[in-house]
């Protein structure tokens, strides 16, 4: 049997309680070793074979997991944060059912997820935004015309960008295609990890901040007004509000 864990975004104590029972129960475990937290390979089994991703093909991984599997071992594919976001998770899951090798994916709390609590905000803000979008800038990926930067950031959502933080000249231009000069940015470094760095400004000041902070990789990209400090207040503790679980008082 074959685990995909996520592994959270570095703070060891961020994973889940299965996920971490998995890893320290397997015979076999593959990490992403450029960014899960070798903390989490600190109680593995005695014997337990360990790789590194990093430096595999997807080949190369699905020949450990296919060979471990039918060996009847059990097998831990630790990804970072949460494996559906920018994950490569899928390529795997269908070459597994090509094989008929059974597995199970166990969730895991995202980076974008732990940079709000570092923020300590909240992406969804009444009378702001309802709206989180999750991207990347194109890079080596190619992103679909109609997901373009420039094309989304006309929306004036929540924007979370991955992957990016080291072509931030190019992606604040981009970005004011749709949002105001003076939009909040802010661009969060190894969320979670003790290194976090949190850097904060606006579409026109950030990539200098930034490129003084020596950031380049491991951040989000965080844009938006729900960094601002206005916004209405919830329905959901709105004393005049009557819903499922309350009665309203006026
Ligand atoms: C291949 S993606 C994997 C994302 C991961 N699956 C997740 O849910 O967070 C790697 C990118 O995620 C972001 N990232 C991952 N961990 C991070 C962290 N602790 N703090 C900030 N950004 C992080 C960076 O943008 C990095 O380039």
């Amino acid at each position: 049997m074959i685990y995909f864990i996520g592994a959270g975004p570095g703070d060891p104590e961020l994973i889940t309680v299965k996920g971490k029972r998995h890893i320290e129960e397997a015979d076999i475990i593959i990490y992403a070793g450029s960014l899960v937290n070798k903390a989490l390979l600190a109680n593995i089994r005695k014997g337990a074979e360990i790789y590194d991703s990093a430096g595999m093909t997807l080949e190369e991984v699905l020949e450990v997991m296919v060979k471990g599997a039918q060996a009847g071992k059990k097998i831990a594919r630790v990804h970072t944060g949460d494996p559906s976001i920018f994950g490569a998770i899928r390529e795997q899951l269908d070459a597994l059912d090509k094989y008929h090798i059974e597995y199970e994916v166990i969730p895991g709390v995202s980076s974008f997820l732990a940079t709000a609590a570092a923020l300590k905000k909240e992406y969804t803000l009444p009378g702001i935004t309802q709206t989180v979008i999750l991207t990347r800038m194109e890079g080596r990926t190619a992103v679909p015309a109609s997901e373009k930067i420039e094309a989304l950031a006309r929306h004036q959502a929540t924007m979370i960008i991955f992957l990016s933080a080291g072509m931030l000249v190019e992606l604040v231009d981009k970005l004011q295609c749709g949002y105001p000069a003076n939009t909040p940015v802010a661009v969060v470094y190894k969320a979670s990890w003790p290194e976090q760095l949190i850097v904060q400004g606006t579409l026109q000041d950030i990539a200098e901040k930034v490129q003084i902070a020596g950031i380049r990789k491991t951040a989000l990209v965080v844009v938006g007004d729900f960094l601002g400090d206005e916004y209405e207040l919830s329905k959901l503790y709105d004393k005049h509000f009557t819903h499922e679980f309350r009665n309203g008082s006026a």
